[in-house]
């Protein structure tokens, strides 16, 4: 890890990655005890090997984000296991910060930030990690200086810090350069990584209590994930301290690796409204060829859910809480994709390609207006987008 950090994942020698590869081969499988090691490897490994992409630049396979195919524990014991590793995702990041600020040697030394822009940062990266801090019973205080706020979030989620959840933040963090905005960059992605995924369990839960006319607990679960949803805004703040020159720098190595690629999210967009076909056929969903998979055997999203149901007129009689949940989802993704939008416009202006194949800002301003759902106004009575 020292060495990737060194060198960024670009640059690392080839003696090194030959090394590893000489490792991963004496390996003995990708399933049972060595599981971990072997996706770390292929993680380290995806540029020598010419498989990078999204994925393995975040080290997600070895981050535990919920997946609905896998987690169907109860809401409450997944919102607190994601709080958890977004307190610790938050926590590593800050304390690269401070370990920047105090000391020459901390790794990757290209374009350090100016310690007022860093003040900035861990101001908005403590909000960021207030509502899970709160749900999870720590008491910051948060009133006062930003430095001194962000090392006592640091000294309070290391106490009872697992061997394991040390191993994954040390593993998960391969950036491609040296330049220090990266880790933000990174880390950041990988925080809304973890809350899409919860989102994706939701949703399958929504659809599933639709599915069997269970309105008013599909309704209060939706308003739930909205809220979820919500409080990722501070971290848009956060990722808008990157300083524009440190993010071309790093992104002249990233090629080929977009969150167009981001199951998580496409899972999301999916489990509410069945994307057309056109849509289905473009790089949005070619990009993400597990989920296509999964829309062309079928899966049921809220909206499919909801036409099955229409019929029955008893049950529409509680369709209040759920025309309240779907207008508030649909408000808060609408919310999201304007400020990502806003953020990559001024980062990548209206006529720089993307990292995905795509002409950049124009798809995303193609898919920014798009319904979440096509029955949320129809249910409420109301415009969706309007809280
Ligand atoms: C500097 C900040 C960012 C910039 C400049 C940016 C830019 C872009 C661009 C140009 C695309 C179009 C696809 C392509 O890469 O060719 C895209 C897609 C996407 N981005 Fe970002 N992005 C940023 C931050 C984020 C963050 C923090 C997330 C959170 C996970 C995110 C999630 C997504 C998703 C999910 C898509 C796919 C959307 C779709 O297919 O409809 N982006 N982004």
């Amino acid at each position: 890890m020292d060495a990737y950090q060194h060198h960024g994942k670009q640059c690392v020698p080839e003696t090194w990655t030959t090394l590893l590869q000489a490792a991963r081969e004496r390996v003995p499988q990708v399933s049972g005890p060595h599981r971990q090691l072997s996706t770390f490897l292929n993680i380290a490994l995806d540029k020598a090997d010419d498989r990078y992409d999204y994925r393995s630049y975040l080290a997600l396979p070895l981050l535990p984000i919920p997946d609905p195919e896998r987690d169907t524990e109860r809401a409450d014991r997944l919102l607190a296991r994601r709080d958890r590793l977004h307190l610790l995702l938050l926590s590593d990041l800050i304390a690269f910060e401070i370990h920047a600020l105090d000391t020459t040697k901390a790794p990757l030394p290209q374009l350090r930030p100016d310690p007022l822009l860093v003040r900035k940062r861990l101001r908005h990266a403590t909000r960021s990690a207030a509502p899970a801090l709160r749900r999870l019973s720590f008491d910051l205080h948060a009133v006062g200086d930003p430095v001194t706020l962000a090392r006592r979030l640091i000294a309070m989620t290391s106490i009872d810090r697992s061997s394991d959840e040390r191993l994954t933040m040390r593993t998960t963090m391969l950036p491609v350069s040296t330049v220090h905005d990266e880790y933000l960059f990174i880390r950041v992605l990988q925080t809304f990584e973890l809350t899409f995924g919860l989102l994706a369990v939701d949703l399958t839960a929504v659809t599933t209590a639709v599915a069997e006319a269970r309105l008013p607990a599909a309704g209060t679960r939706l308003t739930l994930a909205a809220t979820l949803l919500r409080e990722t805004a501070p971290l848009w703040s956060l990722l808008a301290t990157m300083q524009p020159r440190a993010f071309h720098t790093f992104r002249t190595h990233t090629d080929g690796a977009s969150a167009i690629q981001s199951r998580a999210y496409k899972l999301v967009e999916s489990l509410c409204r069945a994307p057309s076909h056109q849509r289905l056929d473009s790089a949005a969903y070619l990009s993400v060829p597990d989920v296509r998979a999964r829309l062309i055997d079928g899966q049921l999203s809220v909206d499919n859910a909801l036409d099955i149901i229409r019929a029955d007129h008893h049950v529409l009689a509680e369709m209040p809480v759920l025309a309240d949940g779907l207008r508030h989802f649909a408000a808060a993704v609408h919310q999201w994709r304007r400020t990502h939008y806003s953020l990559a416009i001024r980062m990548l202006g209206t006529d720089q390609p993307g990292t995905g194949d795509t002409p950049g800002t124009p798809y995303l301003l193609h898919g920014r207006d798009q319904p979440v759902f096509s029955h949320s106004s129809k249910a409420s009575g109301r415009e969706e987008g309007t809280m």
